[in-house]
């Protein structure tokens, strides 16, 4: 499988400013660049303090720059050079004093004079604030980064947690592999700006007794990387998950369940509420038609014990039977005939898009390749039927889904 470079073609100004989390901005450079985009470091004085500008010179194979003075400029003018070529400008860290400079448009360093300096039509500016609890809580702290939200600035966290002055709030900088989601998702189209949509993914767990149960191979990914690709269309997403050990998409409100039961009580009730219900989820058929209270025990049993099995409650064929519906997306996994059995999915669930994919080729992995039908025909994604990493596969369906709620609309 080919890596993703979901930030190839796009050229970052990555500021830094004076803040213990300018360690983690050498990590962030590096997940940028490995993303595919091209990164100029531009640093205050004060963040020079933290790490030097050579392993940041290093890392995006680049000069750094921190002085509008830079005589390497043949015109002089730092300032507006590097803010053309950029995409986006980045401060992370960005400290309280940067963030109240901005609020009050002072451009008395580089750094500074460049975020006000750049075309901010073309070239937004994202910020990461890092900062003791009391400096992010103080009125003068919020009053700016209002101030900077209303003037077009994106404000990128800031996480909770542990500080490196010994206190615990909010204030940290987010994680590298955070700010990287928040990047990424930022440059993707809005195509699901203002809709509400309800995920189920992974497999559901129907218990035996205390300690065992019936589950299956659904690793959740596919469910995951949809809800993913929803929130970074805009959407307001929410997760449904079964047993699963997956990280939460970022911005997606996720709900974890063990059944099928729990499940459905999860998602029937408030179905209506959303846009649309996308049922990733591998629901088991069946569970055990009584729980054992205690673990069952082999000891003194000269015979296996047998379960009668009940059938669970089919959460998308109930959802697309409420009285307003969402728009209901399903899943099929097969191993064999997609088409056909697809297409009796759509019939006999009365939903008005299945997608079908193998089973056994798509359980746990990264990649796959989905057969997209619904009453006007059937198509693959990706066209030519090759595998393709999971999010990929998303983004190209929720701009299925995306065009089809916005016809439904219009
Ligand atoms: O019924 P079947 O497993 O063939 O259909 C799969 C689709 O139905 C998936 O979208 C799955 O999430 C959904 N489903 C459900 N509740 C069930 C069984 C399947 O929502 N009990």
């Amino acid at each position: 499988m080919t890596e993703r470079l979901d930030l190839q073609g796009r050229h970052i100004v990555l500021g830094l400013t004076g803040g213990i989390a300018c360690y983690k901005s050498a990590e962030l450079l590096r997940l940028l660049v490995k993303a595919g985009a091209t990164v100029q470091v531009v640093m205050t004085a004060a963040a020079e303090q933290f790490i030097t500008p050579v392993t940041m010179q290093a890392l995006s194979n680049r000069n750094v720059y921190s002085s509008q003075w830079d005589a390497r400029e043949p015109n002089a003018m730092a300032h507006i050079n590097l803010s053309r070529e950029a995409d986006a400008v980045l401060i992370a860290p960005a400290s309280a004093d940067f963030i109240a400079k901005l609020a009050q448009g002072r451009a008395d360093e580089l750094l500074s004079l460049l975020c006000l300096a750049r075309p901010a039509e073309t070239c937004p500016l994202l910020l990461a604030p890092a900062m003791n609890r009391e400096m992010w809580a103080h009125p003068a702290t919020q009053r700016n980064v209002a101030q900077v939200v209303a003037d077009g600035a994106r404000i990128l966290g800031p996480g909770t947690g542990d500080q490196a002055c010994g206190e615990v709030g909010d204030g940290r900088m987010l994680e590298p592999a955070e700010l990287l989601e928040d990047v990424i998702a930022f440059f993707q189209p809005k195509s699901l700006a203002g809709k509400r949509l309800l995920f189920t993914a992974g497999p559901t767990f129907e218990s035996i007794d205390p300690v065992r149960g019936i589950t299956n191979h659904s690793s959740g990914k596919m469910g995951f990387a949809l809800a993913r690709a929803a929130a970074e269309a805009g959407a307001d997403v929410t997760l449904i998950a079964g047993p699963v050990h997956l990280p939460t998409p970022r911005g997606v409100k996720r709900f974890n369940v063990q059944s099928a039961q729990q499940m459905f009580d999860a998602v029937v009730p408030q179905a209506t509420q959303y846009d649309a219900f996308v049922a990733t989820a591998a629901v088991a058929d069946w569970r055990p038609a009584s729980l054992s209270e205690h673990k069952i025990k082999k000891e003194g049993k000269k015979v296996a014990p047998t379960f009668e099995l009940t059938e669970n409650p089919d959460i998308l064929a109930a959802v697309a039977a409420l009285p307003q519906p969402p728009y209901c997306v399903g899943f099929a996994a097969e191993s064999e005939n997609l088409l056909e059995h697809a297409r009796a999915k759509l019939q006999r669930k009365r939903v008005p898009m299945i997608v079908g994919n193998l089973g056994p080729a798509t359980f746990g992995s990264d990649d796959n390749s989905l057969l997209l039908v619904d009453a006007q025909g059937h198509r693959a994604l990706p066209e030519d039927g090759s595998r393709v990493d999971k999010l990929t596969l998303a983004r190209a369906l929720v701009r299925e889904i995306a065009q089809r709620l916005s016809s439904q609309t219009a």
